[in-house]
């Protein structure tokens, strides 16, 4: 028998409802702040991510689940805003709409190696917002993330905030990191030993005990950021402040791709153990014209669906379900049930029926599986009267109607 790929997951009928919970509550929340939804393909070239998300990068080095065929490499997106920023641009929404909130919800695939919380095909619910470098975006799109947070009952997050200041800044930090990594150089770890050659920034990002203690003797502050950046998240943090939005500033938080700059934050749960970040995001002032738009400023998040799931503390078993269950003894009634359902349906009124000849004990059992709201009986004596019995599963009261008054009932 053939077997899943491992780190991948089959989404089975009876967890879709909390999929379709979360899914839902966000696709509520994207619309209150007036974000349109955007579907770009699984699949992009390998060099978009190359090239924006930096050689170096992990998801770059490691992670990339690449298709060669004869003259193009491509791979399964790794991520969604490489690919958002591409089709901005491609589809000229520089030039039509210029500013454009828009949201995401689909697979991402990486090739690591899977455990608790770290799959290779994960899904993201995410948002971009292009075309404004403006202050108020970056305390909007935080905002936005805690009340996704909080809507889908996760408690005890903490929103971790970070401004790694504009390019030159990023390149004062770097070259500090280096000096100042020198002395301890080789007690790090072998990764990070390389790290610091090639992209010094993911030192402060590695889990390995004895990285972080070195990373934290550092008692690394925000004097890397110019003038301009310091006020720039100065004014981040006071709107977060009035907003009543609790965060952390956390001079470590980096995060592992080239395209940030300024605001860069995540937010985490304590109770996932060491993949404990449900979702990160930050600005990306300089991707739009990297990837040869204009200057334009960004920003954006991704949560990890399967975190929130994992974070999430009153995760609904079933969704409202008005559906009408019909069980319809004798030949007569059952040579009847097919109209009867048709016009159930057409109505707008969700209906099924039993398909494996149960008795009447069994059919209401399968009627309470389907969490159905009421059950309809039909015997044949019934039909020659012109009634039906509808019973309401959640009182058990039931009474008889005639057929022409069931839509009329079960619509109101
Ligand atoms: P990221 O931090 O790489 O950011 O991913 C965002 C979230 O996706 C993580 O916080 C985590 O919850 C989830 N995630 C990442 N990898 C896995 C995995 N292997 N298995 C399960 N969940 C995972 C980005 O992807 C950026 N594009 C976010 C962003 C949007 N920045 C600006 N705009």
């Amino acid at each position: 028998m053939f077997k899943r790929v491992p780190g991948t997951k089959d989404i089975l009928p009876n967890e879709i409802i909390s999929w379709q919970w979360i899914e839902t509550i966000a696709r509520n929340i994207f619309s209150l702040y007036n974000y349109q939804e955007i579907r770009t393909p699984l699949i992009e070239e390998a060099g978009l991510f190359n090239r924006t998300l930096g050689e170096s990068a992990e998801i770059v080095q490691k992670q990339m689940f690449l298709i060669h065929n004869q003259e193009d490499t491509y791979a399964l997106r790794p991520e969604g805003t490489a690919a958002i920023v591409r089709s901005y641009l491609e589809n000229n929404l520089d030039k039509t709409s210029g500013f454009i909130k828009l949201f995401y919800i689909g697979p991402m695939f990486r090739l690591e190696r899977p455990q608790k919380g770290r799959l290779r095909q994960f899904h993201h619910i995410g948002c971009e917002v292009i075309g404004s470098p403006d202050a108020g975006l970056d305390v909007e799109v935080i905002a936005l993330a805690e009340h996704l947070v909080k809507s889908i009952s996760i408690e005890n997050y903490k929103i971790k905030i970070n401004s790694l200041g504009c390019p030159k800044d990023k390149k004062k930090l770097t070259l500090a990191l280096k000096e100042a990594l020198q002395k301890n150089i080789k007690e790090l770890c072998a990764d990070c030993q390389e790290r610091v050659k090639k992209n010094v920034l993911r030192v402060l990002d590695c889990k390995n005990e004895v990285c972080q203690k070195i990373v934290h003797e550092l008692s690394l502050k925000s004097t890397h950021l110019c003038p301009e950046c310091a006020a720039n998240f100065e004014e981040v943090k006071t709107g977060l402040k009035n907003l009543d939005i609790p965060f952390q500033v956390q001079p470590y938080l980096v995060r592992g791709l080239d395209y940030y700059n300024r605001t860069v934050f995540e937010i985490s749960h304590p109770e996932l153990g060491s993949q404990d970040a449900i979702g990160a995001g930050g600005r990306y002032n300089n991707l739009i014209q990297e990837l040869g738009g204009p200057d334009l400023g960004g920003i954006g998040f991704a949560f990890g669906v399967e975190r929130l799931l994992l974070a999430a503390k009153n995760i609904p078993v079933n969704l409202d379900n008005n559906l009408v269950y019909l069980i319809s003894l004798g030949s007569e009634a059952k040579s009847n049930s097919a109209k009867i359902l048709n016009s159930l349906r057409l109505n707008g009124i969700p209906s099924d029926t039993d398909y494996l000849n149960k008795s009447l004990k069994g059919a209401m059992r399968a009627a309470n599986d389907a969490h159905a709201k009421y059950v309809l009986i039909l015997g044949d004596d019934e039909l020659k009267k012109n009634i039906i019995t509808l019973k309401d599963m959640s009182s058990g009261t039931q009474r008889e109607l005639t057929l022409e008054n069931l839509i009329k009932e079960l619509k109101c």
